[in-house]
């Protein structure tokens, strides 16, 4: 079965400071949007790509991906995005035509996740997972606190989790179709994943190994990461 991948890019970006909306910026001269396409389009799974672009970018968005090559399998589509992330997946999602039973959600905000994790995510849906999320152990120790009303202002330590079963997730998110579709409609919780809405079906959800390459450009910082990354893969 044919896979297809939604990409939400109309976040702004505030935390990466001023400038141009977030997905558009460039790593080493190319537009994160790109790389993050080009990570997907590197799968031989994935025949469509459609990218949720700034509610007034649209046109932009496929300029510029009309600038610049992808895989001749590879079709892509451009819609407009809406206020939430949740809202912009909602809106690629409806763009899919039939047919596709697997579909990807996939952060532009990733751009540097390597194709072993795309294939890793697709086999596990098409394994039978009705979704599955790569998933890293993490480094820090966790803290639940009570976040202060004043940022800066010392916090209440509440708990501290078992770190050996905490996991920091990423994307591509894989979805058997109807499961998305159903959870799109049914969840009005704020979320910040897609794996969780399904969640909150009741269905299961399973992670397979990420990659830490696949980590989100979200501070400055990250986009000395990613530069580094790319040039050690002399792109
Ligand atoms: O803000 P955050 O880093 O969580 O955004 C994750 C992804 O969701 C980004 O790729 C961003 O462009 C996208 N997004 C969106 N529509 C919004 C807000 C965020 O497509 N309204």
């Amino acid at each position: 079965a044919p896979v297809a991948v939604v990409i939400p890019a109309a976040g702004r970006g505030v935390r990466l400071g001023p400038g141009a909306p977030k997905a558009l910026r460039t790593l080493n001269g190319t537009p994160m949007l790109v790389h993050a396409v080009r990570a997907m389009a590197a799968s031989r799974a994935v025949s469509l790509v459609v990218v949720v672009a700034p509610p007034d970018g649209a046109g932009e968005v496929t300029s510029l991906l009309d600038a610049h090559a992808l895989p001749e399998r590879t079709r892509f589509l451009v819609v407009p995005g809406g206020e939430s992330r949740q809202e912009s997946v909602r809106l690629g999602l409806d763009a899919v035509p039939p047919g596709h039973d697997v579909v990807l959600v996939h952060d532009a905000a990733r751009p540097l996740v390597p194709v072993e994790t795309v294939d890793a995510v697709i086999g596990a849906v098409r394994e039978g997972a009705a979704a599955v999320v790569p998933a890293l152990p993490l480094a820090d120790t966790v803290k639940e606190v009570e976040p202060a009303a004043v940022a800066g202002a010392p916090e209440p330590v509440l708990a501290t989790p078992d770190r050996s079963r905490l996991r920091a997730v990423q994307t591509p998110q894989g979805f058997d179709r109807a499961t998305l579709v159903r959870a799109h409609e049914t969840v009005t919780d704020d979320v910040t994943d897609d794996a969780s809405m399904v969640e909150q079906l009741g269905e299961p959800v399973v992670a397979v190994p990420g990659h830490e390459e696949a980590f989100k450009v979200t501070r400055p910082l990250d986009l000395v990461l990613a530069e580094a990354v790319l040039a050690r893969r002399r792109l």
